[in-house]
């Protein structure tokens, strides 16, 4: 499939920040992204890539030659140089969209879920929805959980379509706007009927992404 999800890892920090100041009013400091990853056990994210992103910006072994070899001492000169991670590497500008979560006790906290506005309603942002929810199950929670502005229909929306329903708000949660929170709850994800409608979902979307 041209989507693949993978795990988060520190060099796509910064593809991740620029998406996520596309997507959000207010956004985390890079250096929180860094401690997630680095520091909390119980944090599990993810990113989005386009494969066909890979494959458009790579660079062949004949350019990579070409390219102007720049404060290279002998003899390191004449080695091949690293294929370092920098803001313009294929693997970096493949990311689309990012998402991730906490685990506490036995419930899965959705902290964040953004795709690149060029990707939306294309159902990337619900295979990164799945792609949390699998990991809850991989992870041993029995509810998925999360906070949502009062204003984001869309979003609203997505998390319903998977089985999310209103349990609450935390007033002025968000500090930018002192806007409230909705809190969203899944039923148990273990029954079956949960499991069922999940199942039903996954495989129907990524039928859809099959064809893209
Ligand atoms: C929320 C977000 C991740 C959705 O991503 P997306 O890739 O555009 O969504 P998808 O195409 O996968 O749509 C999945 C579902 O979301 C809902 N949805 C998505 N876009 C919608 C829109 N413009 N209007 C209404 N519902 C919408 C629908 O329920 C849709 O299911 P459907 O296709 O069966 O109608 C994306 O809009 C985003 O990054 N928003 C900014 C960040 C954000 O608000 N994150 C949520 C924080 S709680």
């Amino acid at each position: 499939m041209r989507y693949a999800i993978d795990q988060m890892t520190m060099p796509d920090v910064p593809r991740v920040v620029e998406i996520e100041r596309l997507a959000y009013p207010s956004t985390w400091p890079p250096s929180a992204y860094r401690k997630e990853l680095q520091d909390n056990r119980w944090a599990h994210y993810i990113v989005l890539r386009d494969t066909h992103l890979m494959e458009e910006y790579a660079v062949t072994p004949q350019q990579e030659l070409e390219k102007p070899r720049k404060n290279r001492l002998f003899p390191l000169s004449l080695l091949p140089s690293r294929p370092a991670i920098t803001m313009s590497s294929p693997e970096l500008n493949s990311i689309i969209g990012f998402a991730g979560l906490w685990l506490m006790l036995d419930e899965a906290h959705i902290t964040t879920i953004a795709m690149h506005p060029d990707y939306r309603r294309q159902g990337l942002g619900e295979f990164m929805l799945t792609g949390l929810i699998d990991i809850a199950y991989d992870i041993g929670a029995k509810w998925v959980t999360l906070e949502v502005r009062m204003s984001n229909y869309i979003a609203q929306n997505l998390y319903h379509k998977y089985g999310f329903r209103e349990a609450g708000i935390r007033h002025r949660y968000y500090s930018d706007n002192q806007e409230d929170a909705l809190i969203m709850w899944t039923e148990e994800i273990n029954t079956p009927s949960y499991k069922h409608k999940f199942q039903g979902l996954k495989n129907a979307l990524l039928k859809k992404l099959e064809v893209q």
